[in-house]
């Protein structure tokens, strides 16, 4: 009767939710909310009588760090097994056209605020250690979840600025952070370093709810942070929801004397890439792995899996070669990297994965925009979206999330970069780039050239299927996947360039030329449309010119550091400005 079983789960929970939709509550802005929580209870309350229906999901937010397109098994890649990941991304929704900004501080500003980078001034480049900028005051993503009743941790890297406390993690919604402010540290010994005029200033970036955590140094960033984790979720007083966000410093670069750190029996396991430097790097990679498989256990130990929702994204994408803070991450067959408006550099690894989710296993490409998640999640928490600052640019994406319903986007302002000018505009299959980044010199293509020699290993389905997130999720799920249907989802989320013969016109926005692509049928931009469709660039161009308008300009990069060198304060990365906010204490 079903071509095969996901037809037939298809089937039964679209029976389940559509009786439960006829019957159950309906939310506040016409969803049936009631569906998903009624249809979970029933399906495991035999198993866990302790849960009530109506309690708040758990959030769980994965953030990795410049990991790019061609680095997770599940995008088709056969270099470096990511078995936890994927096995999360299968049995969740891969969100396979998901944006987010180009480099870190502006992403994480959408991130936390819902608004586009352009709003916040937040569209150019990221924070320098010592600066004074700082997110624009306002509203953040933790603080609507506290006012949720969620007790709310950030694990791991901040980057929205430190120069007053005010400014830093517990003064903007967190109960607490662990972790660091700038947007990288070395991995072992957690020094962050700068060079400002030829001379180099190094600071201590570990921090324990703003106070210098020393006694960790030595210890590796990924275990160090994936162990606060799990305690977190040991010890959470499951009366509360838990906002948990893991902002990985994985798999950034580290400092500039020790770009690339990994336990060297993880990277002795992967000996079979050639290049030494990929080889590390897909060891910090697997760590990251590894960490995603130990937090799914933790949380099903703590019998909260099923009433979590998980959701794991790359900021941005690989910086593989350039400009600075290169990891030898790919973004591969995706065009451009970290840093330029390229698929390359802002269509970013993502998926969510939830027992709530009644439409899971399967791959979307509807469009998704990293302002999308505090709204998404904000409804999936039961919150009414009549609350949020209605300047929001994020859409709620969370019923068509949970039922496969067409997402309600069809348009994202990738950016608008006054400076640079360099801008680009998402517009149903559309994707038109206006300008270049960084002169042009890395519009190319990124991964298996530059890279020498990428051996790979055959993927292996078994290992993926029972990897710890493969086990536990088997556990919770009450029709799991298959391995077959595994290879399937993978097949799907899998990109892959133009026939090598079909009409190729790259286009180069360097040299003025404007950019028109067709992105579901050229995901690489090989092919410029825009003198075929002048009225599609046209609109699109129309659009751009409404955005300009909303643009607040980017503040200058203010860097003090004579105020603020660490050699004032022991050698760490500390505030060093009065604060501007009466409530504002130093912890101790
Ligand atoms: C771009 O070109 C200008 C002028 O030649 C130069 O000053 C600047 O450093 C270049 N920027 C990059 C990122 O290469
Ligand atoms: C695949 O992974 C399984 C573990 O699930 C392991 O037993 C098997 O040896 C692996 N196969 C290969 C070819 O490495």
């Amino acid at each position: 009767m079903y071509k095969t079983s996901q037809d037939a789960r298809r089937w039964f929970s679209w029976s389940v939710a559509i009786l439960f939709e006829m019957v159950g509550p309906r939310g506040h802005h016409g969803t049936p909310w009631g569906a998903p929580f009624l249809f979970w209870t029933v399906i495991h309350a035999a198993a866990y009588p302790g849960c009530l229906a109506a309690d708040a999901p758990n959030i769980v937010f994965i953030i990795a760090d410049d990991l790019g397109w061609n680095d997770v098994g599940f995008h088709g890649s056969n270099q470096i097994p990511t078995p936890n990941i994927d096995a999360l991304a299968y049995n969740g929704i891969i969100l396979n056209s998901h944006y987010a900004q180009s480099t870190s501080s502006p992403s994480r500003a959408a991130l936390f605020t819902g608004k586009y980078a352009i709003k916040l001034g937040m569209q150019g480049s990221s924070f320098l250690p010592g600066e004074k900028r700082s997110l624009p005051e306002g509203k953040l993503m933790p603080e609507y979840f506290k006012d949720l009743g969620y007790s709310t941790y950030l694990v791991g890297k901040w980057h929205l600025g430190y120069s007053r406390w005010n400014e830093t993690p517990t003064f903007r919604g967190f109960d607490h952070h662990y972790g660091f402010y700038n947007g990288h540290t070395s991995y072992y010994d957690y020094v962050g370093t700068k060079t400002y005029d030829g001379i180099d200033y190094n600071g201590f970036d570990l921090r324990r709810d703003g106070v210098p955590s020393f006694e960790d140094a030595g210890h590796y960033a990924t275990d160090t942070f994936t162990e606060y984790s799990v305690k977190v979720i040991e010890e959470h007083d499951t009366s509360k929801p838990l906002f948990l966000m893991i902002a990985h410093l994985a798999v950034h670069a580290g400092n500039t004397g020790k770009l690339l750190e990994a336990p060297q029996d993880e990277i002795d396991k992967l000996r079979h890439i050639e290049d030494a430097n990929r080889r590390t790097y897909a060891a910090m990679v697997t760590k990251l792995d590894e960490s995603v498989g130990t937090l799914v256990e933790a949380l099903e130990n703590k019998k909260m899996l099923q009433n979590t929702v998980i959701a794991f994204i790359s900021d941005n994408g690989a910086p593989t070669v350039a400009p600075h803070f290169k990891n030898w991450g790919s973004n591969y067959p995706l065009r451009g990297l970290k840093n330029t408006l390229f698929e390359g550099g802002i269509r970013s690894v993502a998926f969510i994965y939830s027992p709530l989710l009644i439409q899971s296993g399967r791959v979307t490409k509807d469009l998704m925009h990293i302002t999308d998640w505090l709204p998404t999640l904000y409804s999936a928490a039961n919150g009414d979206i009549a609350n949020l600052d209605p300047e929001m640019d994020g859409i709620d994406q969370w019923p068509s999330l949970v039922y496969d319903l067409p997402s309600p986007r069809n348009d994202i302002l990738l950016n608008i970069n006054e400076k640079t000018r360099n801008a680009a505009l998402r517009f149903y299959n559309w994707k038109l780039i206006v300008g270049t980044s960084m002169n042009g010199t890395y519009n190319e293509y990124y991964g298996e050239a530059v890279l020498d020699v990428i051996s790979e290993v055959p993927y292996n389905t078994s290992a993926v299927f029972n990897s710890k997130a493969g086990r536990v999720i088997r556990q919770v799920s009450y029709t799991p996947l298959t391995e077959t249907e595994y290879e399937q989802l993978r097949a799907e989320a899998t990109v892959t360039r133009l026939d090598p013969k079909a009409k190729k016109n790259p286009c180069d926005p360097a040299s003025g030329d404007v950019c028109l692509y067709d992105i579901p049928k050229d995901p690489c931009e090989e092919n410029d449309l825009a003198k075929y469709f002048p009225s599609v660039v046209r609109r699109m161009k129309r659009a751009l010119v409404e955005y300009r308008k909303t643009l607040v300009p980017q503040l200058e990069e203010a860097v003090d550091i004579e105020n603020s060198s660490p050699k004032l304060f022991g050698f760490t990365w500390n505030p060093w400005l009065e604060c501007s906010n009466a409530a504002c204490t130093i912890p101790v």
